[in-house]
């Protein structure tokens, strides 16, 4: 047994910074997730999901000190979140947690909560 969080467990900061460093390159050059976010704010959007996740899994609470409750659903309400836009997300997602070098457990853990996550944020069924 082990108390210690699965933020730790992984590597802490530098890890969950690659993750999302990589993770925005792709939806840099991603023709359905590239639109949904302005020029100006991609550095932004990627310091929100650092904070976000980092604090979902145990690291540092930056995310809710700066933003408040997360409230994730009602934040993507104004993006047509439809199941191409949640498969795009999850697609460079998924290159993303392949290069981290961790257990396959702890791998699994992660990615079992970004696809259930991806699934709660579509928001579009037509
Ligand atoms: C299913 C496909 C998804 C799409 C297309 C999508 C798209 C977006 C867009 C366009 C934004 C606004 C960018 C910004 O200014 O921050 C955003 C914000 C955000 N997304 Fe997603 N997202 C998806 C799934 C997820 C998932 C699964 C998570 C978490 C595990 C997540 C976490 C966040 C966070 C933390 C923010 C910033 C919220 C804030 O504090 O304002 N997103 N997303």
């Amino acid at each position: 047994m082990t108390d210690r969080t699965l933020y730790e467990e992984i590597g802490g900061h530098q890890v969950f910074e690659n993750l999302v460093s990589h993770f925005y390159a792709l939806v840099a050059i991603d023709p359905i997730l590239r639109p949904m976010y302005p020029d100006s704010e991609m550095h932004e959007a990627a310091e929100r999901l650092l904070m976000f996740l980092e604090q979902y899994w145990g690291g540092p609470t930056t995310y809710s000190e700066k933003r408040g409750h997360p409230r994730l659903r009602m934040r993507h309400q104004p993006f047509h979140v439809d199941l191409a836009a949640r498969d795009a997300w999850l697609s460079c997602m998924k290159s993303a947690v392949d290069e981290i070098e961790t257990t396959p457990e702890l791998k699994s853990q992660l990615w079992e909560y970004l696809l259930t996550a991806a699934d709660a944020m579509v928001n579009q069924f037509e």
